[in-house]
């Protein structure tokens, strides 16, 4: 029996629960195109695979074409410029007819396409082509340009891991660069999204900075939990498995209902009961799923503690067990924790490195961690 539950990857069809609301709202937002929309969430919220969810839906049910670029795949700027240009080739179907005119929109950067035997087309730069501000904006106005061309609009672009922008060149200033040519878009429409929250935040937030409020901010928070809940009874059930409310309580809790933790604990349950051959979940199942998944990140998490200073240490482990919106007098006594200038230091640097998450409540953002650290405190010191 294949296992139903998938984690580590953006997932789709039958391994993705609706977020039904979350979907419309970006949906809606997309479909009207009023303003660019950036996607905030916790990591592991779900935000890549809701997006590409909904690029999906956008295609099928509206005939909405969008693609969804990740930033982390190129290393470098000129590998962004040629693969950005092909994504969104590739996206308007990318003819014959049309590479006369890439000639002109591209012209910077002198292109040459092939297409290989099944009419699918490249396009390389040619040599001398150069990054300057022009030949980035060509490439930045390609969707732009297409979509009025062959009169395909609107598009959709999505671009993932977008505080990695920066990364791409130390000498260009490529924010400026993509916010002016965006901001003239009439026919494409934008969503951001990236797992390094703090730095989205900076970018979209900071009215030093280009893309200042040039996006609608749209939060993704948990799912419902009575959609999670279902999503773990259907899928075990479907494989012929049974699992109880107070079962999938248990998971939906150690999970705290974040999808990724979800879908782990989900998926080593899995193995568990169909390692015993059983067709029933039972709460050992889920222990010991957890210890395995504990057991796994170890040496990631000693890692991650010894990176850190004793007042981050000894926040974390406060944390770990009392998630809380503020660190008064009586909290700070109860887990002897530093003063307050030394603990918001060391509270700024786990939010930013993502160890821990700000959302109604300072917590860790991996509950296996936190799990990690309660169950051998010693660890932490040692
Ligand atoms: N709607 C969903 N249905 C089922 N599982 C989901 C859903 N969304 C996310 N997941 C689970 O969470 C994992 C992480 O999802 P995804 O990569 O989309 O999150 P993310 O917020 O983009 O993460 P990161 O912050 O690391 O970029 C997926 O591999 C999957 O296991
Ligand atoms: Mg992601």
């Amino acid at each position: 029996m294949r296992n139903p539950f998938k984690f580590g990857k953006e997932v789709s069809g039958y391994q993705f629960y609706d977020r039904t609301a979350d979907s419309e709202s970006l949906i809606r937002k997309l479909v009207d195109g009023t303003a660019n929309v950036v996607l905030f969430a916790p990591r592991r919220y779900g935000k890549t695979s809701l997006v590409m969810k909904v690029l999906e839906r956008l295609s099928v049910a509206e005939g909405i074409r969008g693609l969804c670029f990740d930033m982390t795949r190129v290393p470098t700027l000129e590998r962004f410029c040629e693969e950005y240009a092909n994504a969104v080739y590739g996206l308007i179907g990318g003819g014959r007819e049309l590479v006369h005119r890439l000639g002109e929109f591209l012209a910077h950067l002198n292109p040459t396409i092939s297409f290989s035997e099944k009419g699918i087309p490249t396009i390389t730069f040619g040599y001398g082509a150069r990054m300057t501000a022009t030949s980035i904006a060509e490439v930045l106005d390609l969707p732009e340009k297409l979509a009025q061309d062959c009169a395909c609009g609107p598009l959709v672009v999505a671009f993932d891991e977008f505080q990695e922008v920066a990364e791409l060149s130390k000498e260009m200033p490529l924010e400026k660069i993509f916010r002016s040519c965006i901001q003239r878009h009439q026919n494409v429409r934008y969503v951001f999204l990236g797992s390094k929250t703090h730095l989205m935040k900076r970018m979209f937030g900071d009215s030093t900075r280009p893309f200042y409020n040039s996006a609608l901010p749209m939060p993704l928070g948990k799912p419902p939990a009575a959609e999670s809940l279902d999503f773990l009874v259907t899928r075990f059930r479907d494989a012929g498995i049974g699992l109880g409310t107070a079962e999938a309580e248990k998971i939906l809790a150690a999970s705290e209902n974040i999808p990724y933790y979800l879908q782990a604990v989900a998926a080593l349950t899995f193995e568990e009961v169909t390692g015993a051959n059983r067709d029933e979940v039972r709460f050992e199942d889920i222990e010991a799923a957890i210890d395995t998944l504990v057991g796994v990140n170890a040496e990631l998490y000693d890692e991650r503690l010894r990176n850190l200073s004793n007042s981050q240490r000894m926040l974390l482990e406060a944390l770990a067990a009392e998630p809380t919106g503020e660190f008064d007098e009586e909290y700070r006594t109860r887990h002897s924790l530093p003063v307050s200038s030394t603990l918001h230091t060391a509270l700024k640097g786990l939010h930013e490195s993502g160890v821990v998450d700000s959302g109604d409540v300072y917590r860790l953002s991996d509950p296996l961690f936190a799990r990690y650290i309660l169950r051998s405190p010693t660890k932490l010191f040692a």
